[in-house]
C-alpha cells in the first residue's frame, strides 16, 4: 500500500534533547510506578496543539485524558483564572466564597432531571466517587455497591475496588474495599452472553437481577454505579434500554443510581452529560475532568434529600471548591453554552465516524469502532472473527503517531483500544490530519 508520509515526520527528533535531559531527572526523582503516555515534556499548549520543550508540535487527541474539552488555555479561562488568583486563592471551609455557590447553583440546574439538587465540590474524580458512595450508604443505611465489568472509577482504595481491571489497578494492593459486587457490562462487541445488539434479550441487565439472588440481597444494596460511556474500559456505550432497566431496578429496590460522568461529561458525548441520551435522572452524578479546563476540581451533584442525609462534617476536604478552580469552571460552563460545544462534538463525530468506518473496513485487524460524540475508540484484534486482542502493536502505533505529530492514548480491559478525546475546539483540518497520521501509523505497524 502506498503511504503518504506526513512532511518532515522522519526528520523530527522525538524525544528531543531537552525532553531527554528532563527524563533523566524524572527517572531519578519520580517513581517508575507513575506511568506516562509519552516520553515528552510539554512546554505550552493552545487549543488542540501541544508544543514540547524542544519546540515540537503535536495534534492532541488525548485532551489531557478528557480534561480539555474547551481546549488548552482558552483566553476566557486564562483571564478568569488571572482575575481570581489576584483576589482570593484559598479559604477552605473557614469562609465561603461566591464562585463555589455559583458553581453549585449552575451544576444543579444543568445536570439532568427536575428533582431539586445540591452539589458538593472536591478535587479529583476518585474523590467525587468516594463521596458519592459514602452519601449513598448514609442515605440508604446499606453497604453494598454494584459496579460493572470494564469500569474505571479511580485509584484510591475504594475506587480501585470499584474499578474492573486487576492489573495495574488492584494487584498487590489488597485488602481492597468490601461490599462491592460485580456484574457484566453491556460490552456488546464482546457480549458475555454471546448475543448481538440490537435485538438481544439484554442478558447483561438481567444479570443484575441474578446477583440480587446469588450474591447480595436487595436490602443490603446501597447503590449501582456506572459510567454511561465506559471510558478506560474502551468507550463502551451503555445502551439506553440497559440504562432504563437499571433505573427501574434502582427504583424498585431503593438503590441509589450513581452516574459517573467524569470522562463522558461536559459535551464530550454530544450532550452535556451522556446519561441524557437515556432520558433518566440519576440520584447522584459525579463529574470532574473537563469541568475546570485542567484545574483540579470535581463535584458530586445529588438529589437534595439524598445528599442532605449526611450529618454535618461527614463530607468535606481542605481544598474543596478552590476559588481559582471554581472561577475556571464558571467560565467553562459559559463556554459550553456560548460555543455550543456539545453540538460541536456531534459535528466532530461525523468526521470521526466516517473516517474510522472506512478504516475499519479496510484493515483486518480493526475489530470495532465505537463511541458517541467526540469520544471514539478503535479496538484492535488479531482477526475479526476470533477477536483475540492485540496489544504490543498498540504501543508501536502510539509511537509512530507521536513521531508524526499526533498524540493518542490507549484504553480497554485488554489494552488493545486506542481512544480519541480531542478538545472539542479542535479545527476540522487538525482532526482530519490527525486521522491521516493515525491511519498511516496503523498501516505501517501492520504492514498493510
Ligand atoms: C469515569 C471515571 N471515573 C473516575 C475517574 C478517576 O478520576 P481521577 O483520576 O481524577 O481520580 C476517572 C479517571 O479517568 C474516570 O474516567
Amino acid at each position: 500500500m502506498a503511504l503518504t508520509l506526513v512532511p518532515d515526520s522522519s526528520s523530527r527528533d522525538i524525544p528531543g534533547p531537552k525532553s531527554k535531559e528532563l527524563m533523566e531527572l524524572r527517572k531519578k526523582y519520580l517513581p517508575e510506578s507513575v506511568s506516562n503516555a509519552t516520553p515528552l515534556f510539554a512546554a505550552e499548549a493552545k487549543g488542540a496543539i501541544i508544543t514540547d520543550v524542544d519546540g515540537n508540535e503535536f495534534i492532541d487527541f488525548a485532551g489531557g485524558i478528557g480534561v480539555l474539552n474547551v481546549g488548552s488555555c482558552p483566553i476566557e479561562v486564562v483571564n478568569a483564572i488571572k482575575d481570581q488568583v489576584e483576589r482570593l486563592i484559598h479559604t477552605s471551609s473557614v469562609m465561603l466564597h461566591e464562585p463555589y455557590v455559583r458553581v453549585a447553583e449552575k451544576l444543579c440546574t444543568i445536570t439532568p432531571g427536575d428533582t431539586p439538587k445540591k452539589a458538593f465540590l472536591v478535587n479529583s474524580g476518585a474523590e467525587a466517587v468516594e463521596n458519592a458512595v459514602k452519601i449513598a450508604r448514609k442515605y440508604t443505611g446499606r453497604r453494598g455497591v454494584i459496579a460493572l465489568e470494564n469500569s474505571f472509577h479511580g485509584r484510591t482504595m475504594l475506587t480501585s475496588t470499584l474499578t474492573s481491571k486487576a492489573k495495574p489497578y488492584k494487584v498487590g494492593f489488597g485488602p481492597l474495599a468490601t461490599d462491592i459486587y460485580r456484574v457484566p457490562s453491556p460490552y456488546c462487541y464482546r457480549c458475555s452472553f454471546g448475543q448481538t445488539y440490537p435485538g438481544c434479550t439484554l442478558e447483561c441487565a438481567k444479570a443484575l437481577k441474578k446477583i440480587l439472588d446469588t450474591e447480595v440481597a436487595p436490602e443490603d444494596v446501597a447503590a449501582i454505579i456506572l459510567e454511561p460511556i465506559q471510558g478506560e474500559g474502551g468507550f463502551i456505550v451503555l445502551p439506553n434500554e440497559y440504562l432504563r432497566y437499571v433505573k427501574e431496578l434502582c427504583e424498585e429496590h431503593g438503590f441509589v443510581l450513581i452516574a459517573d460522568e467524569i470522562q463522558s461529561g461536559w459535551g464530550r458525548s454530544g450532550k452535556l452529560f451522556a446519561i441524557e441520551y437515556s432520558g433518566i435522572e440519576p440520584d447522584i452524578l459525579t463529574t470532574a475532568k473537563s469541568i475546570a479546563a485542567g484545574l483540579p476540581l470535581s463535584a458530586v451533584v445529588a438529589k437534595a434529600d439524598v445528599i442532605d442525609s449526611v450529618h454535618k462534617g461527614g463530607i468535606g476536604s481542605t481544598y474543596s471548591g478552590n476559588p481559582v478552580a471554581c472561577a475556571a469552571a464558571l467560565k467553562v460552563m459559559e463556554m459550553m453554552e456560548k460555543y455550543n460545544l456539545p453540538q460541536r462534538a456531534n459535528h466532530l463525530e461525523e468526521i470521526l465516524l466516517n473516517r474510522l468506518s472506512v478504516i475499519k473496513e479496510k484493515y483486518p485487524f480493526i475489530g470495532d469502532v465505537r463511541g458517541r460524540g467526540a469520544m471514539y475508540a478503535v479496538e484492535f484484534v488479531k482477526d475479526k472473527a476470533a477477536k483475540e486482542p492485540v496489544t504490543n502493536e498498540i504501543s508501536k502505533i502510539m509511537e509512530l503517531c507521536l513521531q508524526r505529530g499526533l498524540i493518542v492514548i490507549k484504553a480497554g480491559t485488554y489494552n488493545n483500544v486506542i481512544r480519541f478525546l480531542p478538545p472539542l475546539v479542535i479545527k476540522d483540518e487538525q482532526l482530519v490530519k490527525g486521522l491521516d497520521i493515525f491511519e498511516e501509523s496503523i498501516a505501517l505497524v501492520f504492514n498493510a
